[in-house]
């Protein structure tokens, strides 16, 4: 906000500086601190210059010390400084232009909303961690120096009370705005990074309340009784962190942002579907480096197992369990999207209750410098997707040991409640000994959202194996797993998928005519009631179906036995006319 200054005032700053800078705009004023918005006429660009009038020795080594500190940092919401100086009776320094407002100007409006905090928690805390990599404890944000961009991006732009500046703080000077300083800051403490936490916390509770946090923790009233749209999990995160007790903070700004990181995002977004990522998942040659960097002394990286719209697969060792693992680790554009992340984790806690032998377990989440990643057992063998491109149609009693121990492990996960919703041949992965073992439970709509067509694609970007109602984006239930079971197993049957097509409209065409393949014909082998049990399986009204994998389970014995019973009483007619008799 631009702020008037004297004539004199003016022309005695243009007389020291202004050859080399065009004073634009005077933005703010004390008695001894002038910023500007300036040109600077060398490097023809925009600048912020902050100008020292007092002529006291002991401000301007405060002022040069505060800029050498800026210096020290450089983090993208930390104001750069580009150089600083005397001039005759000034001291200045120059440092980014950042289009915005302070803080403390745009809370006049109310309180931020709930994705600017967010986005303001990330960039604050990020800006800590990089300043206390530095050696830097910066001690006091207060909402006057935090400048808020139009886009709601977050810059600390004032380091007045660092560690660093401590030694040259005239005697008398008190840095205002207490209540954002942690009480041992308050009481003249150097503090720590838990310190930093603090003032983090309290200028995240007045952005999201709107008032100040009070001087004595026990006067705090917790920012959701003062705004009802406060997720819960930021207002945990915010009251951690202004903690008293520094040990019960969070001990580093890292560490709350990891936490805030995991948490955000439970509030209502809008859910934006996800377009479909491009494949070559971030192969820069940095790529395997970023990765061995992220896994660090937990994991070590052994080989890529595969790799899927989302993300790839390693093989690695657990350096702790001194055991290999299968580690998925998410395309880091997926990780940015804070409701993505969200739902992310909660579906992999969900998916991490089941606990069947045709299910694959889940180890753990976690995730590091920007990379997101879940932790599971390994499974040797192919996934069915792989066994019919390398073998062809499989034998109908390798399709129906499929079918019962997919069935087995569905009907587990749908008595918790759980639907898997991705069914298709690469999730499906056998063990050496044959048996089935299903991956990715929840996690495919948790990742694509609720988008288009239910957000069902495989990896190709074909949604072969998806039912109907999730194409047309309808509500799903059990009997879309079932569908998709019974696509997969037609698909293993034919050795190629039941409804050929290119796009959702042509496989849609198919699916909503009942127009299924005829599996008796393709193959003679597989009595007809077997072939009826997938159809009914597949049928277009979910009214037709199966109700639950017992059902679909049943009634494919029973088929099983009849075509069996059939087949006997085919043999032994064969055999009577053989045998003559
Ligand atoms: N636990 C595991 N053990 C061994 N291999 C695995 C494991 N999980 C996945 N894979 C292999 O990695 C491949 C890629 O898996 P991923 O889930 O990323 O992709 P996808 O299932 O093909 O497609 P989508 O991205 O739609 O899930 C799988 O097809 C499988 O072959
Ligand atoms: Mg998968």
């Amino acid at each position: 906000m631009p702020v008037e200054i004297s004539d004199s005032l003016l022309s005695r700053v243009t007389a020291a500086l202004g050859e080399r800078f065009r004073l634009d705009t005077a933005i703010a004023a004390s008695p001894e601190r002038l910023l500007f918005r300036a040109q600077d006429r060398r490097l023809k660009r925009t600048v912020s210059l902050r100008v020292n009038l007092d002529t006291s020795d002991a401000l301007r080594r405060w002022f040069l010390k505060e800029a050498k500190a800026l210096a020290r940092l450089d983090h993208p919401a930390i104001r750069h400084v580009y150089e600083a100086g005397v001039v005759g009776d000034l001291a200045y320094r120059v440092g980014n232009w950042i289009d915005g407002e302070s803080l403390a100007d745009a809370i006049q409006r109310g309180p931020r909303p709930i994705p600017t905090v967010h986005g303001l928690a990330r960039d604050i805390l990020g800006a800590l961690e990089h300043a206390h990599a530095h050696g830097i404890i910066v001690r006091r944000i207060v909402p006057a120096s935090l400048l808020l961009s139009a886009t709601g991006r977050g810059t600390v732009t004032d380091l007045r009370y660092c560690n660093l500046t401590l030694g040259e703080i005239p005697p008398g000077e008190q840095p205002t705005g207490s209540p954002f300083l942690a009480p041992e800051v308050r009481d003249g403490r150097v503090g720590d990074p838990t310190s930093d936490v603090y003032t983090a916390g309290a200028v995240l509770y007045f952005a999201v309340t709107a008032t100040t946090p009070p001087l004595e923790a026990r006067d705090l009233v917790p920012p959701r009784e003062i705004r009802n749209v406060i997720p819960g999990a930021l207002e945990r995160v915010i009251l951690r962190a202004l903690d008293p007790e520094p040990d019960d903070r969070y001990l580093t700004a890292e560490e709350m942002l990891e936490d805030f990181a995991s948490e955000a995002g439970a509030y209502q977004t809008v859910t934006v579907a996800l377009p479909t990522l491009s494949i070559e998942l971030a192969d820069g040659p940095h790529w395997e480096a970023r990765m061995r960097r992220a896994l660090g002394d937990d994991y070590e990286l052994l080989g890529q197992l595969g790799q899927g719209g989302f993300g790839r697969v390693y093989r690695v060792r657990d350096l702790h369990l001194e055991r290999q693992v299968a580690l998925k680790v998410l395309h880091p554009h997926l990780t940015q999207d804070l409701a993505t992340v969200e739902r992310f984790r909660r579906e992999a806690q969900l998916a991490a209750r089941l606990n069947h032998v045709n299910i694959v377990n889940i180890y753990d989440i976690a995730g590091r410098s920007g990379l997101l990643w879940y932790t599971m057992e390994i499974v040797d063998g192919p996934n069915v997707a792989q066994l019919v491109e390398r073998d062809g149609p499989l034998p109908l009693e390798r399709v129906l040991r499929l079918l019962r121990e997919a069935l087995s492990a569905l009907g587990h996960a749908h008595a918790l409640g759980l639907v898997h919703r991705d069914i298709k041949p690469e999730n499906m992965l056998l063990e050496r000994d044959g048996s089935l073992r299903i991956t990715d439970f929840g996690l495919a709509l948790a990742l694509r959202g609720q988008g288009r067509f239910g957000g069902a694609t495989s990896q190709s970007g074909t949604p072969q194996f998806a039912s109907p109602e999730q194409l047309l984006g309808e509500r799903v239930d059990q009997r879309t797993d079932l569908y998709s079971l019974a696509a997969v197993a037609t698909y293993a049957l034919l050795g190629r998928t039941p409804f050929p097509g290119t796009t959702v409209e042509q496989i849609l065409a198919k699916q909503t005519t009942d127009l299924m393949p005829n599996l008796s014909e393709e193959r003679p082998d597989i009595p007809e009631g077997i072939a009826d049990v997938l159809s009914r399986a597949m049928r277009n009204d979910v009214e037709a179906r199966y109700g639950s994998a017992g059902e679909f389970r049943s009634a494919l014995e029973e088929a099983v036995l009849k075509g069996a019973r059939r087949r006997g009483s085919e043999l032994a007619r064969l055999a009577a006319r053989i045998l003559g008799t």
